[in-house]
This record gives structure tokens, C-alpha cells and sequence, in this order.
């Protein structure tokens, strides 16, 4: 399996606080990751990172197979990498402006993106909020719609924080449904979270933040040992 992204050191310290020292540091391509840790372990901070929200201390960055740095932080990582907050932020525009926020700002023609994004809501199932004001929403429509803006884009890397924290019910059964048809993709997805039905989900390799260290949990149902620390 093709390494998608490798850090050689990955240092972060508020102030005199070390919140972790991780070396070396991999994730392959297409794998799904469950990213778990007591609270302000780093977990959140660990993703902004890798989606250039975040300055750290870092050494030896490969992404898809380039020697980068994140200082600037590479353009090419900027396109190929989403990261979908705890509680996404909605435009005040409208739910279907939301969704193809990213692709007009690429460019994409109207007639196609328009095509796409009513893909998108369909798949993520809030098609018939399309008139609904985007600030209005409950905590499940806006992960899901956040989750269809994500998925427009065509991410190599999808780092999602806690997509499941603050929902019960149908809410939350109804974005653990969207995850695996985004793990189907292709998309390597690492996701923050404490949800025992994301950390259970076929495949998916377990890590572990403690300590400001990283270490790779067990695997679920047999799957073959990965090169997440190598
Ligand atoms: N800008 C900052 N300045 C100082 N400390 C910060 C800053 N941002 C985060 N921290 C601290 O870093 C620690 C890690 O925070 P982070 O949000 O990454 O934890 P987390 O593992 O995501 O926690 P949770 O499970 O509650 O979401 C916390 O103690 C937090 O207070
Ligand atoms: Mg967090």
C-alpha cells in the first residue's frame, strides 16, 4: 500500500507544554484511521495540523511521495486535504451555496457544479433542506451537509473532528451511514472521536494519543497488520 502522507517528527508545545512529540509518523493511502485520546490529548490539534490550520514543529514531510515543508503550508496539501471541524461553521448564504463553497472557488463551471453539489445533497440526504437557512440547522444537518461539502472536493485526506459528538438518535446513525460509503472512495479518513461505532467500523486501524506519544492499537476483525508507525 502507497504511503499517502510520512512525518518523519511531528513536535507541538503551548508554551512550556509539550502536547506531543510523534516520530516518525504514516498513513497510507485509502486506509481509515480512528484517532482516539482523552480529552486535550491533542487530537484536535493533531488534525489542524495536518490541515495547515496549525503551525508545529515538523521534519521530514513526505506528501504523496514529495519532500514537503508545512511552513508555508504547500498548495498541494491545501488541495488535496479537508478537514471538517466538531461544529461546522454554515455561510449564511444557502445550504446548496454551502456545499459547493470549495468548488467555486476552484473555478468549476456553474452547470457542473450545480450538477455536483445536487449529488452531494442527495447522497448526504439533505436534499430538502436546500431552502433552509444554513444558521438553523440542527448539529446532524450541518455534519452531514459539512460532510457533502467535504466530499465535493474529492479529498485525498479527510480529517474529520468528532463527526458524531453532540448527536444521538437518527442524527447520529444517519452520519455513522455516510462514513463508510466515504471510506468506499478511496479517500484516506482519519477521524478524531470517542464513538465506539466509528472506532468498530470494518478496517478501520486505531491510534492512539497519550502521553504526547502516538501508538497504533489493535486492528479490528483481523485485518492485516499496517505501516501507520513504521
Ligand atoms: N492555542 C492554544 N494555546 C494554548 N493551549 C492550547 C491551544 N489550543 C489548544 N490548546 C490546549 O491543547 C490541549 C489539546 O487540545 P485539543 O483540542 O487538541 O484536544 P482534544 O484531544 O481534541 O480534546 P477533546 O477530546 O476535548 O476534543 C488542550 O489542553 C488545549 O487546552
Ligand atoms: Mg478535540
Amino acid at each position: 500500500m502507497t504511503v499517502l502522507l510520512r512525518i518523519a517528527r511531528l513536535h507541538k508545545q503551548f508554551g512550556d507544554r509539550i502536547l506531543f512529540d510523534i516520530a516518525p509518523f504514516s498513513l497510507d493511502a485509502g486506509r481509515a484511521y480512528v484517532l482516539t485520546g482523552v480529552n486535550g490529548c491533542g487530537k484536535s490539534t493533531l488534525l489542524r495540523i495536518l490541515a495547515g490550520l496549525e503551525l508545529a514543529g515538523t521534519s521530514g514531510v513526505e506528501f504523496a511521495g514529495e519532500p514537503v515543508q508545512l511552513d508555508p503550508y504547500p498548495a498541494a496539501m491545501r488541495a488535496a486535504i479537508v478537514y471538517v471541524h466538531q461544529h461546522p461553521v454554515m455561510f449564511s448564504t444557502s445550504v446548496a451555496d454551502n456545499v459547493g463553497y470549495g468548488l467555486k472557488v476552484r473555478g468549476t463551471p456553474n452547470a457542473k457544479l450545480a450538477r455536483i453539489v445536487d449529488d452531494a445533497m442527495e447522497w448526504a440526504g439533505v436534499s430538502h433542506l436546500r431552502g433552509s437557512d444554513p444558521a438553523r440547522l440542527s448539529g446532524g444537518e450541518k455534519q452531514r451537509v459539512a460532510l457533502a461539502r467535504a466530499k465535493v472536493l474529492e479529498p485525498k485526506l479527510l480529517l474529520l473532528d468528532e463527526p458524531t459528538s453532540n448527536l444521538d438518535g437518527a442524527a447520529r446513525e444517519q452520519v455513522l451511514a455516510l462514513i463508510p460509503q466515504l471510506l468506499e472512495g478511496g479517500t484516506t479518513v482519519v477521524m478524531a472521536c470517542h464513538d465506539r461505532d466509528l472506532i468498530g467500523l470494518p478496517g478501520v486501524v486505531r491510534i492512539k494519543l497519550r502521553d504526547g506519544r502516538l501508538e497504533r492499537r489493535n486492528t479490528n476483525r483481523g485485518e492485516p497488520p499496517l505501516s501507520l508507525v513504521t
